[in-house]
């Protein structure tokens, strides 16, 4: 079998695409890693659909230039405006974190309702109510926007007993208690922080992270196309923020809860 040593290059809008970055660390630890953040640009998920597709574009543009052999979109908000347009046009397997969670979704619900959290640009899109009937015509899918989750968990309010994070997940939570959905899906990578907060506001339902399901994809399309990494070594781990490398540090110390594995480096994403 082929050795490819090349890198698999992953971007997210900035921190939190470290929840499924992690994943696909573990799952594939001979495989060299870098990882993009746009910090600089974050929130992706309060933009109009124009602006997340450009930037999205010069995310894989920066990691092309790594040679690398498969691309990683770990933001669903850049999946909704772009994953579409970057399939298209980059000459290799990009991976996004919308179908698997929708598919995992579908094979777990048990009375067909299925509720999806996720940003305001992501839920505009309705892309994971799309897909899902595209699988299951008779399912019934509710979309929350969760505006204010993101810029909470940033800050590091995350603990189930926070009181802040009780009432914003009551909030979010009521309409699909309501709704009666037995399956929701963490549409967006800050949520899998909230995960203990969201069950909690919504026991009955089974929680479906969706950077989680696509590193497990991502690992399947490695060995279906003949591109894994058998060296042997553990796999080299970088990161490339466009601000500051010690906020970096700092929020994704938090974010995995240990500190980050290799070198990070800020870049000028606007010349890509
Ligand atoms: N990474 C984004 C997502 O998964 C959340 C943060 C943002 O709005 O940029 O949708």
């Amino acid at each position: 079998m082929a050795n490819d040593t090349r890198p698999i290059g992953v971007f997210d809008s900035g921190i939190g695409g470290l929840t499924g970055f992690q994943k696909l660390r573990a799952l594939l630890p001979e495989e060299d890693l870098i990882y993009f953040g746009d910090t600089g640009r974050v929130p992706y998920g309060t933009r109009g659909r124009d602006i997340i597709t450009k930037y999205a574009r010069q995310d894989a543009n920066f990691l092309m230039h790594f040679g690398i052999k498969l691309l990683f979109i770990a933001c669903n908000t850049a999946c909704y405006a772009a994953l579409d347009t970057l399939q298209n046009e980059l000459p290799i397997p990009v991976c996004g974190v919308i179908e698997d969670a929708s598919l995992r979704a579908c094979k777990q619900t048990k009375n067909g309702r299925i509720a999806i959290l996720a940003t305001a640009a992501t839920v505009s899109g309705h892309v994971y109510s799309d897909f899902l009937k595209s699988l299951r015509p008779d399912l019934q899918v509710l979309e929350q926007p969760c505006r204010l989750f993101v810029p909470v968990v940033e800050a590091g309010r995350f603990d189930k007993t926070d009181p802040i994070v009780q009432i914003l997940t009551q909030e979010y939570l009521a309409p699909v208690r309501a709704f009666g959905a037995d399956t929701i899906i963490l549409g967006c990578t800050h949520y899998p922080l909230l995960a203990p907060a969201i069950a909690q506001a919504a026991p009955e339902a089974v929680l479906i992270d969706s950077g989680a399901e696509a590193a497990i994809h991502v690992a399947s399309i490695l060995a279906e196309k003949g591109l894994c990494n058998f060296s042997g070594h553990k796999g080299h781990v970088r990161y490339y923020v466009s601000d500051s490398i010690e906020n970096f540090a700092d929020s994704a110390s938090i974010f995995l809860r240990r500190p980050l594995e290799g070198p990070v480096e800020r870049i000028d994403i606007e010349k890509f």
